[in-house]
């Protein structure tokens, strides 16, 4: 009983401003905040990627990205997150109205981003029960049983449905309770069956070659301007940059913690992950004579074929994977439903419970919307030109992170004072950040305008203009009447 109370507490009934959530321990944000960047985009992007962008080459200009830019931009957010100890709308409010629509925008984006991302998380989660039964016992129609399952009906529907409860369940119970808490388990659950599946990688014979494609750069298939591209877009969504994921997990953050060594802590862990899916999958591929440039198919249809090729451990390491997946997946899920639910908690003093459930089932619809538009029975609802799952793909990567990002960073660089920076970062002189210029420099001038520049030309090679025109016009649209909210 007196745990329900306090529960509620937590979650916002009796909420004040001043007991706001907060992390338990340093332990449980940097595995919350590495949680929400290390997701699909470190297992199921990340690899196949590299496999068709000259593999080490294209990994060598992702992790210059990560640390010119990415550790960055996120003690930045963190930063700014902090200081206002508000999530992202609030954050940017207290420093200037003009800017409110900055914070909109990220959770806005979270929210899209919500819409077909738990797609995916459900089909890692039904992989994980495909594997147990049958799955690799025909190994030639793993191809075509992908396709059959991701554009069918009611399948894919009720993986969706399972994964948004498992959001719910984390989420509800708050900040320490709930997401810091299921991060402290999942996170090195994940790192653990990682590493069993490159033990068994690295044993089989022939791996070797899938090494030496890791480790030898072949440059002149990196060295093409859209890898170069892609390899920036990729560094900002896998470490969850450019929507106030990380805004709102540093509002959470005590004072005394040293911020820049968590930024490139996290940074760092989230590299480690997606240098270990690449290990994790490249050695046995080549081992059994796939090629890697696989595509998007690569994780649901390439490893399982390689998988069926082990034999009975096979099945397990198959399991072993998909849960790997769907643990991925849900850490970042979850820190994007955060970033919608504290936008409630601390701009309208929600309650948590209620808003948790109420933007989840709004969440699910979008999902179910996204699913069923990559070919299921019910009417396709064409989106502006393309399906509701390549919609909101399309508008959040290319069109909204970028913008996103560029935004933060004009705010931190010439909206917020250098001082007021400097004091939050070093808690008023009492914490060391001896590169404090270095990265402010970086932060005014320099990657606002590499940023810039990588999402001017995203945008220009979209396809389907109508998304980018749809995108902008929802951005004016916060521009204007954002101040009014
Ligand atoms: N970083 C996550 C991934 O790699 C995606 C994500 C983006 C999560 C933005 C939260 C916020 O999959």
């Amino acid at each position: 009983m007196l745990c329900n109370i306090l529960n509620e507490e937590e979650g916002g009934i009796f909420m004040q401003k001043k007991e706001r959530g907060q992390w338990g321990s340093r332990f449980g944000f940097l595995m919350a905040a590495a949680g929400s960047a290390v997701g699909l985009g470190n297992i199921w992007r990340f690899p196949y990627l590299a496999g068709k962008n000259g593999g080490s080459a294209f990994i060598l200009i992702y992790i210059f990205f990560v640390i010119v830019l990415g550790i960055s931009v996120m003690l930045t957010e963190f930063t700014i997150g902090r200081r206002a100890e508000s999530a992202a709308v609030g954050a940017y409010k207290s420093v200037s109205k003009n800017w409110t629509f900055a914070g909109f925008l990220g959770v806005l984006t979270a929210f899209l981003i919500m819409g077909y991302y738990p797609v995916v998380g459900g089909w890692s989660l039904a992989y994980i029960f495909k594997s147990a039964t049958g799955l690799l016992s025909q190994p030639d129609a793993i191809g075509d049983g992908f396709g059959a399952f991701i554009t069918g009906t009611y399948e894919p529907l009720l993986f969706v449905l399972l994964f948004m409860a498992a959001n719910i369940i984390v989420v509800v119970k708050g900040v320490a309770g709930g997401i810091e808490k299921a991060a402290k388990i999942l996170m090195p659950l994940l790192f653990l069956l990682l590493i069993v599946i490159i033990g068994r990688g690295l044993t089989l014979e022939g791996a070797g070659a899938g090494m030496d494609f890791l480790l030898k750069p072949d440059f002149a298939a990196a060295m093409k301007g859209d890898v170069i591209l892609t390899a920036m877009g990729q560094a900002f969504l896998s470490l969850s940059l450019g929507m106030g994921a990380m805004i709102t997990y540093g509002s959470y953050l005590k004072k005394d913690e040293h911020m820049p060594s968590n930024a490139v802590f996290v940074s760092g862990l989230d590299t480690l992950v997606a240098l270990m899916a690449g290990v994790a999958i490249f050695p046995a591929l080549f081992a059994f004579g796939f090629e890697p440039d696989a595509g998007p198919g690569l994780v649901f249809v390439i490893v399982p074929m390689v998988f069926a090729k082990m034999g009975v451990i096979g099945t397990l390491f198959s399991i072993l994977f998909f849960t790997a997946l769907f643990v991925a997946a849900l850490t970042s899920t979850v820190s994007l439903l955060e970033v919608v639910t504290a936008y409630f908690i601390d701009e309208h003093g929600a309650s948590r419970q209620k808003t948790v459930i109420a933007i989840s089932v709004v969440m699910t619809i979008f999902c179910a919307v996204s699913s069923l538009s990559l070919g299921g029975t019910m009417p396709a609802l064409p989106f502006f030109g393309v399906g509701m799952f390549d919609f909101l793909d399309i508008l959040t990567d290319k069109v909204f992170l970028a913008s996103g990002g560029v935004l933060v960073t004009i705010f931190a660089g010439w909206v917020i004072k250098k001082d007021e920076l400097k004091n939050e970062i070093t808690n008023n002189g009492t914490m060391e950040f001896k590169l404090f210029n270095v990265w402010y420099t970086l932060v005014k001038y320099i990657i606002p305008v590499l940023v810039a520049a990588v999402a001017f030309a995203g945008m220009m090679a979209i396809e389907q203009k109508e998304v980018l025109y749809a995108g902008f016009a929802i951005i004016a649209g916060l521009a204007i009447f954002s101040k009014k909210l």
